[in-house]
């Protein structure tokens, strides 16, 4: 069955670059981000590698630890980032999981399961403390990924679990959000001392609380 949000994210013990990681405990109580590819030395995939690598502190930041996948042997994930870090200019500096026999891809619903060659799904997983799926996005092969979009969607995710918001299209760090229906009307004066505004019943919002 097809992984959904809010499913556990399935743990695994993998090689990786970085030796033998237990997925779980390796997690802790941060944050997750796993992405994959389907084989070394294809270029969208070596761009996105760097793009992360150069992402490290903002992940950082963001209590997030950070890993890709890729159905490849350890030997060619080292040749591999070696190109990366040459081409990209950088140091990859997050585990990358050799995954030959798609036992990995496979437990993720990483590999389409219509095709017959090797073709693991470009996904993204956002795993939060408590080991649960809060994001899948998929990517076609001629897309890069836009790891900025999946910060944005961190620090929501990170806000709305501390508070009674949501975040409206395109925010960002910063703006206003919106006080989610289960706060009452009576109860949102004490609860965004910040003030709010009602644009509509359902539509309530109130700067971002934790600024
Ligand atoms: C890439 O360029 O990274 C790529 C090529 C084929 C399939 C997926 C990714």
């Amino acid at each position: 069955m097809s992984l959904r949000l809010g499913d556990v994210a399935p743990d695994f013990t993998a090689q990786t670059t970085e030796g033998t990681i237990k997925f779980h405990e390796w997690l802790g109580n941060s944050w997750g981000v796993l992405f994959s590819h389907p084989a070394d030395f294809t270029p969208v995939c070596t761009t996105e590698l760097g793009a992360v690598a150069k992402l490290r502190a903002e992940f950082d930041k963001r209590d997030v630890k950070v890993m890709a996948i890729s159905a490849d042997p350890l030997d060619s994930h080292t040749k591999w980032i070696g190109d990366i870090n040459e081409t990209q200019n950088t140091v990859v500096n997050y585990p990358l999981i050799a995954d030959p026999d798609f036992k990995i891809s496979n437990l993720y619903g990483m590999i389409h399961p219509n095709v017959t060659d090797k073709f693991t799904v470009r996904s993204v997983f956002i795993i939060g403390p408590d080991k649960k799926i809060k994001l899948m996005i998929t990517y076609p092969a001629s897309t890069g990924r836009n790891f900025d979009e999946i910060l944005r969607v961190i620090d929501s995710l990170q806000l709305t679990a501390k508070y009674s918001v949501a975040t409206p299209a395109n925010w960002k760090q910063g703006e206003d959000v919106i006080i989610t229906a289960a706060v009452k009307d009576e109860d949102v004066p004490a609860k965004f001392p910040k003030g709010h505004k009602k644009i509509k019943p359902y539509l309530r919002t109130t700067p971002q609380p934790n600024l």
